[in-house]
């Protein structure tokens, strides 16, 4: 149980982190605070409580909600679950923009602090992800091409994972196996956590070292994994989602990816067109997006029948 404060003072606030909206419900192990006008944190409500316990329905949410950054590592796995359960409502009330917001929200609460083992129930959100969204490919579609204000990392894997369900649910494979390769999309580019966002989003060409640091991101975010336990395709695909068959990709230059790091590589490129990543150029449409790839695909860089069966599952 974490040590309570009744308050603390404005100078504080570098200790403090800003709670999201749906997040405040789920917080359960952990004290909120909200800040006064004068700067403030006053302890909202306690630990071993929701905030509806204590506000009742009626009151009005405050804004501005905070934690304590050393508590919210404890109370991720609640955040979780919390989201899960509107998630599927979510679903079954066929809300897709709900649906990505609330799949953002669960990944960007994990990613806050990155620990192998809070990523592992990630799992669960995919699960949620592939059996509501059953026979519904269009709808993982659409999923994965609504736009957001915000790209980041984060929206850039809720998309490239739900592209990845969207060619597991045209090969019609297990829900088990759909799930391990969607989680494997939603993870791949974990390691970015670990490099300076400042390089991320420069809106600007990188300096050589500065695209070595970024190029770092593979074997960042396997080293990372590792420390928990994850199917084998989630530590390939973060690891080999920048390799070719050609050999000519990173880290290692292999021509022997495996499967899910062809997968999560092929469908990452795409994305990364399709969307207005580092927003300095427009984004390209799909069918000018395929014919790019394709071409790549000719030039050896992807494996021919993994290429197509990527492009009719967008059909
Ligand atoms: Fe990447
Ligand atoms: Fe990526």
């Amino acid at each position: 149980m974490p040590k309570v404060e009744q308050a603390l003072p404005a100078e504080r606030s570098g200790d403090m982190s800003r709670v999201k909206k749906p997040q405040v419900w789920c917080y359960y192990s952990i004290p909120i605070y909200w800040r006064t006008a004068g700067g403030d944190f006053v302890l909202l409500k306690e630990p071993g409580e929701f905030l509806r316990d204590r506000l009742g329905s009626e009151m009005e949410l405050p804004e501005d909600l905070f934690v304590l950054k050393r508590d919210k590592a404890e109370a991720i796995p609640e955040v979780q679950e919390g989201l899960n359960a509107e998630l599927i409502a979510s679903i079954a009330g066929d809300d897709v923009a709900r649906v990505k917001g609330l799949i953002a929200d669960i990944v960007e609460e994990t990613f806050s602090e990155p620990r192998a083992a809070n990523m592992v129930p990630l799992k669960n959100t995919v699960k949620t992800v592939v059996t509501g969204y059953a026979g519904r490919r269009e709808a993982l579609r659409r999923l994965a091409m609504m736009g957001t204000k915000d790209y980041s990392t984060v929206i850039h894997s809720v998309n490239v994972s739900a592209l990845v369900l969207g060619y597991c649910a045209h090969r019609g494979m297990e829900p088990e196996a759909s799930a391990d390769l969607g989680l494997s999309g939603l993870l791949h580019d974990v390691g970015k956590l670990f490099v300076d966002n400042e390089i991320l989003t420069a809106q600007r060409k990188l300096t050589p070292e500065e695209f070595e640091k970024v190029r770092e991101h593979p074997s960042l975010g396997h080293r990372f994994l590792q420390d928990a336990e994850f199917p084998p395709e989630v530590l390939e695909a973060c690891l080999q989602h920048h390799e070719r068959i050609d050999g000519g990709g990173y880290p290692k230059g292999t021509s022997l990816p495996s499967f899910a790091g062809q997968l999560v590589g092929v469908i990452d490129c795409y994305e990364a067109l399709t969307s207005d990543e580092r927003h300095y150029r427009e984004a390209l449409d799909p069918l000018p997006t395929l014919e790019l790839l394709k071409k790549e695909m000719q030039d050896g860089k992807f494996e021919r029948q993994l290429f197509k069966d990527f492009a009719y599952s967008l059909v």
